[in-house]
């Protein structure tokens, strides 16, 4: 019978933890769903000490979810454990990760410990965890580079001490696949009490090998695989779960595993991460990329209509893509425009079609044919939760070669509309400013991005804005046929984002006994009523924008 591998997803942890993909609790929360709907065995929610924000969102976290076990990160120290089990000790199955590292690279340089020392640290550290919680796992930080004999030795003892599954890290990705394998094995084979625990493998991607490294620590009898959805991650990132899972399912003669994992919802749950990060998924992305199923050439075309096994060695369908030889454009009705979208994997409630219909139609007036990629960047800015607080009433900008670009904005609030004229030595530049003038706050652009989603010359433009203030890091989406327009919708949704949070601060300041539950609590509740909207959702909370910006800075 087919041995069953576990799924441990940390895109909420090692992966959020990467420079420009932090998240909002509500994200956290939405994107903790998603986790779920997958089928990921476990979710690392986040490390909870690490501020009140994470612990809000460990917290809003084990609450919300059901089937998949929610872990917290810690180091081995007392008050990190502590912390991680008052913020998961809500889940259904609350898991308590905890790590030391164990190379002498990092005990010499970093911890200033003896191993011997690292060794009693580690044992009693789980032992204090395991009469807290009923699921620990240990990781051995830098395992990878760790003397052999010790790390039998470590992994013994925290197997003695309680620990449930024991995690060997390729901390910086230094492994090459054969070698790592060879590690796990020695493990299996040296390690008395092995049997009582399940080996974890958690391989980073500095190398490009963390999917390889894992396949091969699989093989070699680990029966659980730390990933995050795009391999986002430290660096270069970790092994990517729907490279790994994919792997394990196309190449099941080598890999007789069984997964919870549905494969089918890899897509959508790649989709949402790129959605609320505002960063974009490389077209060459293996399994998730927009170029993953595409054949261009004529031959492979050929090869593709005589059988489509000739250059398919997966079907779109089993990663949640279907595929259609229906084609939307301006007759399109309603009906098969959601029925489209639900074979893309999105689910519309009655609000969100009528809305995202609306956008549709006004893209089909101006494009004649609508792809999947401009319906998925549609969707992508339509449902991105931002608030209307300021909407986008006319702009008029007049630019040349050999002239200052002016732009005149006017912009709504409550019914209200206000006017501003600027002039800057481009037009999306001179709307931006207007654009402050307007709403009276100041905010540095971070960074601005413009693609066009597919290579029509009638391609939609895509803009993702992402700016700041001393409150935190606001994103934004826009689509359009015309990039000012998409500039300027995105750079609202920022600017909502944000004057929501600076108002939301205020009301925060007046009413201070909120305590971090408190806070969890309000954002379960929130979520909860924004699934049932689909995914429209409104406030946030001030110290996760406070820790984004501290991170991004
Ligand atoms: O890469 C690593 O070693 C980690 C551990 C904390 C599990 O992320
Ligand atoms: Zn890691």
């Amino acid at each position: 019978m087919a041995e069953h591998i576990a799924i441990f997803d940390t895109t909420l942890r090692d992966g959020e933890q990467a420079p420009g993909y932090s998240m909002n609790l509500e994200e956290k929360l939405r994107f903790a769903r998603q986790l779920e709907a997958l089928g990921v065995d476990v979710i690392e929610a986040g490390f909870a000490i690490a501020s009140p924000g994470d612990f809000a969102s460990v917290q809003a976290i084990a609450s919300a979810v059901k089937e998949s076990t929610v872990a917290s990160l810690s180091r081995a120290l007392k008050k990190d454990i502590d912390s991680a089990w008052d913020a998961v000790k809500a889940a259904a199955r609350p898991r308590i990760h905890t790590f030391i590292a164990t190379s002498d690279l990092h005990l010499e340089y970093k911890l200033k410990m003896s191993r011997q020392q690292a060794y009693d640290q580690a044992v009693a550290m789980v032992i204090h965890a395991r009469n807290l919680c009923p699921d620990i796992e240990f990781s051995a930080e830098d395992a990878a580079r760790t003397d052999r004999d010790y790390l039998c030795r470590v992994v013994e003892g925290v197997i003695d001490a309680g620990a449930a599954v024991v995690n060997i890290p390729d901390t910086v990705g230094y492994s090459m696949p054969q070698e790592f394998g060879d590690l796990i094995a020695y493990l299996m084979n040296n390690v008395p009490n092995i049997d009582k625990t399940i080996l974890s493998v958690h391989c980073h991607n500095d190398l490009g090998l963390a999917v390889a490294n894992s396949l091969a620590g699989l093989k070699a009898g680990a029966r659980q695989a730390e990933c995050t959805v795009c391999g986002i991650g430290e660096r270069a990132g970790n092994a990517a779960v729907e490279e790994l899972v994919m792997a394990i399912r196309t190449r099941k003669d080598l890999y007789d595993y069984s997964y919870n994992l549905k494969t089918e919802e890899l897509y959508k749950t790649s989709r949402l991460l790129s959605s609320i990060t505002g960063v974009a998924i490389a077209p060459n992305k293996a399994v998730v990329g927009a170029n993953a199923f595409a054949h261009e050439s004529g031959i492979h075309q050929h090869g593709m209509m005589a059988n489509a096994r000739t250059y398919e060695i997966m079907t779109p369908e089993s990663i949640g893509l279907k595929k259609t030889t229906m084609v939307l454009g301006k007759h399109s009705g309603q009906h098969a425009f959601v029925k489209r979208m639900e074979d893309l994997g999105y689910t519309l409630n009655a609000e969100m079609a009528t809305k995202l219909f609306t956008d549709f139609k006004n893209v089909a007036d101006k494009k004649k044919e609508i792809t999947d990629r401009d319906l998925i960047a549609l969707m992508e800015s339509g449902t991105h939760a931002a608030p209307k607080i300021y909407e986008l009433d006319t702009f008029v900008v007049n630019s040349g070669n050999n002239m200052t670009a002016t732009a005149c904005v006017t912009l709504r609030r409550d019914g209200k509309k206000m006017q501003a004229v600027e002039m800057a030595t481009g037009p999306v530049y001179a709307c931006f400013k207007a654009v402050e003038r307007i709403i009276k706050h100041s905010y540095v652009l971070e960074d601005y991005q413009l693609r066009a989603v597919t290579e029509h010359r009638d391609a939609l433009g895509e803009v993702l804005v992402k700016i700041s203030d001393n409150h935190g890091v606001y994103r934004g989406r826009g689509v359009s046929t015309d990039v000012i327009e998409a500039s300027m919708q995105s750079l609202l949704a920022a600017v909502n984002r944000m004057i929501e949070v600076e108002e939301h601060a205020v009301a925060e300041t007046e009413e201070s006994d909120h305590s971090a539950g408190r806070k969890a609590k309000e954002w379960i509740r929130l979520s909860e009523e924004a699934l049932s909207r689909d995914m429209k959702v409104s406030g946030t909370v001030k110290e996760d924008v406070s820790k984004e910006h501290h991170h991004e800075k």
